[in-house]
């Protein structure tokens, strides 16, 4: 019980970015407070996701977004709840999300900060009760505040990120973000309506057994893929893949494994968005000490050049993706 009491673990969202705060005496609290909002949102998100099937929110909502996906309904509602709780709290001035074309400007021209996201990650495990998130990825603004916000704001590369982060509506709903100081995990206490601290100083083992992805795209995937996986399997590692890539990156960052999204004949950047996929997840692996590539190339290193661009994914344990890149190295 001893132990139990004098560990850290167990304090509320609030109180530890309170307690963050009181480290960065400089800082102005702007962060902590968007932070708040997208949290707010998320709870929010969370209650909706849980009753779907009785609110008649699941389905297709009937139309495409930029991406040419079908959108569903709770992929417009969690886009509706965090522009909401984005342009309430004042922080943000722009908004870049996966379901809208555009950037959208929350007229809180005197906001600091941009925030990329995908509202609702998953979408096809929507109707079917499976794990599914959402994922930020916030920026301090490089035009002038007062003004409107402009595109630089978002294309200014991963490694300009100042925080990121995601929430897993799974069999708990978790939120896992960093600021650069290491990763944390919050855990939604539903009762009352709190994240507690659960997981402080993430990080990902260096080796794992698990290797995730769509197999179905086998045979459109480049051979050096193939050969690591097929590697994967004569080590009989676990495929595991759900299909909602918080889900399946969440696994993998506290068992060990390594996600892959390759490129394919019909996508031949892979599938999964730069700014608000693939960006948020690279720098939260990097800062729990695994990797994230798109190839040769670091995602992070990645020159970002629109708002929806699509990169390839390989991220996961770092000594998995030393084993992809040797099989890499080997084809060349
Ligand atoms: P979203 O639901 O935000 O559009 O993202 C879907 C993505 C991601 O969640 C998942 O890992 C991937 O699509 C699955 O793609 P496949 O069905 O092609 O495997
Ligand atoms: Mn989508
Ligand atoms: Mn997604
Ligand atoms: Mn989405």
């Amino acid at each position: 019980l001893e132990n139990t009491l004098a560990t850290p673990v167990g304090i509320t969202l609030d109180r530890y970015i309170m307690r963050k705060q009181a480290e960065f005496p400089f800082a102005t609290g702007e962060l902590s407070q968007l932070l708040r909002d997208i949290v707010l949102a998320a709870k929010i998100v969370n209650r909706e996701v849980n009753r779907a099937g009785l609110m008649d929110i699941t389905g297709n909502y009937g139309a495409q977004n930029v991406q040419g996906e079908q959108q569903q309904k709770l992929d417009v509602v969690a886009n509706i709840r965090f522009i909401r709780a984005l342009k309430n709290g004042g922080e943000a001035c722009a908004i870049l999300s996966e379901e809208d074309d555009d950037i959208i400007h929350t007229g809180n021209d005197q906001g600091r900060y941009v925030v990329a996201m995908d509202p609702l990650d998953g979408s096809s495990n929507i109707d079917v009760n499976v794990s599914i998130g959402t994922i930020f990825s916030i920026y301090r603004r490089v035009s002038p505040i007062g003004s409107k916000s402009t595109k630089e704001d978002f294309l200014q590369g991963g490694r300009k990120q100042v925080a990121a982060g995601y929430i897993l509506y799974g069999s708990s709903t978790m939120l896992v973000y960093t600021t650069g100081h290491g990763v944390v995990c919050f855990t939604y206490e539903h009762s009352l309506g709190e994240f507690f601290l659960s997981h402080d100083g993430v990080e990902i083992p260096k080796q794992g057994a698990i290797f995730s992805c769509n197999e179905g795209n086998w045979f459109e995937y480049p051979e050096w893929v193939r050969t690591y996986l097929l590697q994967c399997k004569q080590r009989s590692y676990s495929g595991r893949y759900i299909g909602s890539l918080v889900a399946d990156y969440h696994r993998n960052l506290f068992k060990g494994g390594i996600y892959l999204y390759p490129p394919t004949a019909k996508n031949p950047n892979g599938k999964l968005r730069l700014l608000y996929e693939a960006y948020p997840l690279a720098f939260l692996i990097e800062q729990a000490g695994g990797k994230a590539l798109a190839g040769a190339e670091a995602v992070l290193d990645i020159e970002p050049t629109d708002y929806h661009q699509r990169a390839p994914l390989f991220i996961g344990s770092s000594e998995m993706v030393d084993d992809l890149v040797a099989c890499l190295t080997a084809e060349a």
